[in-house]
């Protein structure tokens, strides 16, 4: 018998180990729940999210897609337009290009809108049209976009990210993994026995604590909400002061979601060698000036992704991508773990089915997800990696610690 080779890529790697979705997909197959809608989405088009739009698709639906700025994958969209998604645009640096792409999605009237920063519903009230069901928001920054203008929208609008699964499947553990990762990734250096300094002891932080002091570094916290920190110290991280937990650093991680923590004020504090690295959605946490200090004598620009400033008394400070979240950065950047995507990812495809089969309310808008999905959620993901029947209690205990 001759042994069959094949040659596969990433994707084909995401859309095997993307199981939940697969399994909504199976369903779909049958339930055509999107029969006859379109759904226009604009999010990071990745491996991870072409597996999402599939099973849209799987479900009856014609699926319509922008990137969001900056972060398109010309082998997914091309994936993706091979499986028939329509993709609108094009990978662009340039906001008003992309805000052009947003307008051409809208305007095809969509029934549901996937929306990722509140772009998509934000243009839809510029230009709005009878017909819209409603959607999903994915992040908390469009939660906090679209929010003054929910008397407007008037329509149920699931935020993904305020779900309490979300909370601890992406950003306490997901999280902390691929920041683990990238920080191996980027850097190359060992974390044994060195000191590391977490900023943020929010779902983020508490993920990349863990998994820096589980390769044994010595982790201290800086945390500025007090209950968050004393849960720190009684987790057994360090504290302290935030002048020593910087002076003391040989690496520094910011994932507070705060400008600003990280400054060109902190310059004489650090240690020779330091590596400064945010995790937070926003690139400014480490703020961007610290590399135009006049303190700063020269520049350095690594191929994998960092920059070492040479300091007028010849210390070096690294830095990773300007400050920019280091999970997306460097070459080869993963993000987040695949079973984390395909959970969040999960809750996603439901809570669009919810509304498509009619059972969303205009009340519920900008609401966490249905507790009803969340538990369905969570029963469908421990059948797939244990076999473990469903239970049935309440879905309101699902909160997390902090
Ligand atoms: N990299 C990723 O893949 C990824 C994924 C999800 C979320 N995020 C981002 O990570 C950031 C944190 O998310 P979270 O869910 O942990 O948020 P969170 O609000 O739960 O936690 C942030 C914590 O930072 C603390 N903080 C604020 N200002 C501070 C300061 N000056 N010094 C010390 N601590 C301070 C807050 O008190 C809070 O406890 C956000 O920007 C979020 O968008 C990143």
């Amino acid at each position: 018998m001759t042994t069959e080779s094949k040659n596969l890529t990433r994707l084909d790697w995401v859309i095997r180990n993307t199981r939940l979705l697969g399994a909504i997909g199976d369903e779909y197959d049958e339930t055509q729940p999107f029969a006859g809608m379109r759904i226009a989405t604009g999010i990071h088009l990745e491996p991870k999210t072409a597996s999402l739009l599939l099973t849209l698709r799987r479900g009856g639906a014609t699926v319509t897609a922008t990137g969001n700025l900056n972060s398109t994958q010309t082998e997914t969209t091309d994936f993706l337009s091979a499986n028939g998604v329509t993709i609108v645009g094009h990978q662009t640096q340039d906001a008003d290009v992309h805000r052009g792409f947003i307008r051409e999605l809208v305007a095809g009237r969509p029934d549901l809108i996937l929306d990722n920063g509140g772009e998509l519903f934000s243009a839809y009230l510029e230009t709005p049209y009878t017909g819209l069901l409603g959607g999903t928001e994915e992040t908390t920054s469009g939660r906090m976009r679209l929010m003054p203008l929910r008397d407007q929208l008037q329509l149920p609008i699931y935020v993904i990210n305020d779900s309490p699964i979300k909370q601890f499947a992406e950003n306490l553990h997901a999280v902390g993994q691929s920041v683990f990762e990238s920080f191996m990734r980027i850097t190359n250096l060992s974390t044994n026995g060195k000191r590391v300094t977490v900023f943020g002891y929010g779902a983020c932080g508490q993920g990349v604590a863990a998994n820096f002091r589980a390769a044994n570094s010595l982790v201290t916290v800086v945390e500025s909400d007090p209950v968050r920190r004393l849960q720190a110290l009684l987790d057994g991280f360090i504290i302290t002061d935030r002048a020593e937990a910087i002076s003391s650093a040989d690496a520094i991680v910011t994932v507070t979601g705060a400008p600003s923590i990280v400054t060109a004020a902190d310059l004489p504090l650090f240690r020779d060698g330091v590596i400064l690295s945010n995790a937070g959605h926003f690139p400014r946490e480490i703020t961007p000036e610290i590399e135009t200090s006049p303190e700063v004598v020269g520049v350095e620009t690594f191929d994998s992704g960092m920059s070492g400033l040479h300091l007028t008394d010849g210390r070096i400070v690294n830095l990773i991508n300007h400050g920019h979240m280091m999970n997306l950065s460097g070459q080869r950047p993963l993000g987040n773990s695949i079973e984390s995507m395909d959970i969040g990812f999960a809750l996603q495809a439901r809570s669009l089915e919810y509304i498509a089969t009619g059972s969303g309310r205009p009340t519920d808008s900008l609401v966490p997800v249905p507790r009803s999905i969340d538990a369905s959620v969570a029963n469908a993901f421990v059948a797939l990696r244990t076999g473990a029947a469903p239970v049935e209690g309440k879905a309101e205990a699902l909160t997390i610690a902090g």
